[in-house]
């Protein structure tokens, strides 16, 4: 696991999105997947502009985000739809039948999560996924106790998470107890990841993942079994790491050939 420190959330955005605008250069038909909240905010941002001041082409581009709320539709200001085509999708020249996000308002969940799969299956698989982490160490909405070999299923948001992403709704009362999100399994397909974390708040998630032991307790730990991965942080992230000076001692020592 590749941990990468910097000074502050801009730079590690950039960094990120420059991971991402590199393989759709490569392939065109780059297939990513992605996450909602706050923490991609900023790359997303920085992938738009690449888009309009460079060119950067998303055309051809395939995209399955990690999750989606169970009873909210595409157009509901607060589905996972919606937050991606206001921050992304509609400042991109994506093109809206290779965007593919979980559906809400299915009236068959295991058909929708099984199709799901077979979706990305269909198109050769997630060559990198952006990942963000939740307080309680969740990926995707694969809250503590989830199965690490888990599919995309329904699952219900822990008390904790409600309240984390109350601040996108009127009340907690609104959000949404379930939810359809890619399962542990399925996340550890992508070739590529890339985890983003910012803020002291996820400081203690950000170091059961990448130091402490394997653990359903903490899903974000299976990360450690997977062969390339990268942790994207700013310094208050970081900050609960022991580990610190081996992970900027391992990026200032970088060969060349293995920088973007
Ligand atoms: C979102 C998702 C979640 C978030 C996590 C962090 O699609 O899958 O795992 O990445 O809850 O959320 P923020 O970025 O809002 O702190």
């Amino acid at each position: 696991m590749e941990v990468l420190i910097f000074n502050n959330e801009t730079a590690a955005s950039e960094y990120a999105a420059q991971e991402f605008s590199k393989r759709i250069q490569h392939k065109a038909t780059t297939v990513l997947g992605l996450a909602t909240g706050s923490t991609p905010l900023k790359m997303y941002r920085e992938l738009s502009l690449l888009h309009q001041s460079e060119g950067l082409d998303f055309s051809k581009v395939n995209t399955f985000n990690l999750d989606e709320y169970i009873g909210l539709s595409g157009d509901h200001p607060c589905s996972y739809k919606h937050f991606m085509n206001e921050n992304f999708f509609n400042h991109i020249n994506i093109s809206e039948s290779n965007v593919h996000l979980p559906d809400g308002m299915t009236k068959d969940v295991p058909k929708t999560c099984q199709e799901y799969e077979e979706a990305i299956k269909k198109v050769g698989g997630i060559d990198i996924q952006v990942l963000g982490i939740g307080s309680d160490g969740h990926i995707g909405f694969n809250e503590p106790t989830s199965s690490l070999s888990s599919r995309t299923r329904i699952k219900t948001l822990t008390k904790k998470t409600c309240e984390d992403n109350a601040r996108f709704f009127n009340s907690i009362d609104e959000v949404p107890r379930h939810c359809i999100t890619m399962g542990i399994a399925t996340i550890m397909e992508a070739r590529r990841i890339v985890l983003l974390a910012f803020g002291e708040a996820k400081a203690p998630a950000v170091s059961k993942m990448v130091e402490g032991p394997l653990s359903a307790m903490v899903p974000a730990s299976i990360l450690q079994m997977h062969p390339n991965v990268v942790v994207v942080l700013d310094r208050s992230a970081a900050s609960k790491l022991s580990h610190h000076d081996y992970y900027y001692r391992v990026a200032t020592n970088k060969p060349n050939w293995q920088r973007l």
